[in-house]
């Protein structure tokens, strides 16, 4: 598969890629800072929708010029890129940042036509992490029925995150994932 990988140059997603490209899958990473990884790599801020939709949409590697064949469609968006806890900017720029990189993903995918999108939510939509105190979860062991009550920006802005991809699936019954990833050491 042809996959748009976005934070592919953070703690997480240069894993990720290395997995997805192990396996045979022909990755570009999109983020604002370089990586030191063997693939493809555009450098943008995914806060701005035209960057965003240009990416997607245009070539990245002068092998792609010499086939003659137009711009490469993409497969799948794997969607890492955020700012991945509070207490690092300000909250507000968290949240922003969060959820306007996240809609201008789903959105482009989806107006393209790209099939699959897969994207980085968090444990922390239960609450648990970054509360002002020891929270404790309603219930354990934790699943999907859990509540999802944040109490801190970064948490909210994946919550919003993840009602964002469930309407552009409704809306376009585009194939969205949101994966609600634990600590990554
Ligand atoms: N690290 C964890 O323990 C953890 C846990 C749960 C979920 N997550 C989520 O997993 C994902 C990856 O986390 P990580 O720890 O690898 O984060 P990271 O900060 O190491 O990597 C994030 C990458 O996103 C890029 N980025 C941020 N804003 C951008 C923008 N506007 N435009 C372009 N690129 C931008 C950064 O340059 C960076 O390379 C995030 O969505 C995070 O919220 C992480």
């Amino acid at each position: 598969m042809r996959v748009l990988f976005t934070g592919g140059s953070g703690k997480a997603g240069k894993w990720a890629i290395r997995h997805l490209m192990d396996q045979g899958h022909h990755v570009v990473n999109v983020d604002q800072t370089p990586s030191d990884l063997d693939c493809s790599e555009l450098l943008i801020d995914l806060c701005d929708a035209g960057q965003v939709i240009g990416a997607m949409s245009q070539f990245v590697e002068f092998g792609e010029l010499d086939a003659g064949t137009g711009v490469p469609t993409y497969d799948a968006v794997v969607h890492f890129a955020a700012i991945p806890r509070v207490m690092i900017g300000t909250d507000g720029e968290c949240f922003r940042q969060n959820t306007l990189t996240t809609y201008n993903v789903i959105e482009a995918a989806t107006k393209l036509g790209i099939p699959k999108v897969i994207f980085a939510s968090s444990e922390t939509t239960y609450a648990i992490c970054f509360a002002d105190g020891d929270l404790k979860p309603d219930f354990v062991p934790i699943d999907e029925t859990h509540p999802t009550v944040p109490h801190d920006s970064y948490a909210m802005s994946k919550v919003c995150n993840e009602v964002t991809a469930r309407s552009f699936q409704v809306r376009t019954g585009a194939d969205i994932y949101g994966l609600r990833i634990n600590n990554v050491i």
